[in-house]
C-alpha cells in the first residue's frame, strides 16, 4: 500500500507485549515507600524499610490536556512485588474527581488483586492476570494490590477528564486490606 507522505505520522508510542510503553511523550512517575506515608496499615513496619524502594511506577501517554472532556488517557503500571509487614506492595488508589467516570484496566504479566469500592464502601475484587480485562464502573474507588512474588503490571484507559482524587482514600481508606496468608493472599476487612 503506498500512503502519501504528508498524510503519514508517527504513532504516539510503542505497547510492548512486556507491558513497556514507550514513546517520545511518555510520562514517567514513580512512587516509593517515602511516597507512601498511611497507605499501610503497619506504618512503623514501613518506616523501618528503605524510604528509597520503589513500589510502582507508571508510564502515560496524555494526548490532550488533562481535564478536557472527549478524550482518553493511556497508561501502564508496575507494581514490585514486596510487603510492609504483612501486606502486599499496592497503588495509592482513588476515586476519579470527576466521580461518575469510569476506566478499563488489563492484566499484561504477574499476577495480582483488582479491589474495588463502591461509596456505599461495599467492595468487589477481581483477580488479575495476563490477558484479563477489568471494568471500573463510576463512583467506584480502585486500588491494585501484587499479590504474587513477580513483577504485576497492568494497562489502563481512562477518561481524559476523569481527575484523581487520592485525598478521599487517604482519609477513609479501603474497606478490605490484601494480605499474606498461610495459603496465599487473604482478603481482610477492616
Ligand atoms: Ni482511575
Amino acid at each position: 500500500m503506498k500512503l502519501s507522505p504528508s498524510i503519514l505520522s508517527a504513532s504516539i508510542g510503542f505497547f510492548r507485549t512486556t507491558g513497556l510503553l514507550d514513546g517520545p511523550d511518555v510520562v514517567e512517575d514513580n512512587r516509593r515507600l517515602e511516597d507512601l506515608s498511611g497507605v499501610f496499615e503497619d506504618e512503623s513496619a514501613r518506616q523501618c524499610m528503605d524510604p528509597t524502594l520503589e513500589v510502582y511506577s507508571t508510564r502515560s501517554v496524555f494526548p490532550v490536556a488533562d481535564g478536557k472532556s472527549g478524550g482518553l488517557f493511556f497508561g501502564c503500571t508496575t507494581i514490585h512485588p514486596g510487603r510492609v509487614g504483612d501486606e502486599f506492595f499496592m497503588t495509592k488508589g482513588h476515586f476519579h474527581a470527576n466521580v461518575d467516570t469510569g476506566e478499563f484496566y488489563w492484566g499484561i504479566r504477574g499476577e495480582g488483586i483488582l479491589l474495588m469500592m463502591g461509596e456505599d464502601r461495599r467492595v468487589r475484587a477481581e483477580q488479575i492476570q495476563p490477558g484479563s480485562l477489568h471494568y471500573i464502573p463510576g463512583c467506584t474507588a480502585h486500588r491494585v494490590v501484587n499479590s504474587g512474588d513477580t513483577v504485576l503490571t497492568f494497562g489502563a484507559c481512562w477518561p481524559s477528564d476523569a481527575g484523581h482524587d487520592y485525598g478521599r482514600i487517604r482519609r477513609e481508606g479501603f474497606a478490605v486490606r490484601v494480605k499474606h496468608g498461610r495459603t496465599g493472599p487473604v482478603l481482610v476487612e477492616v
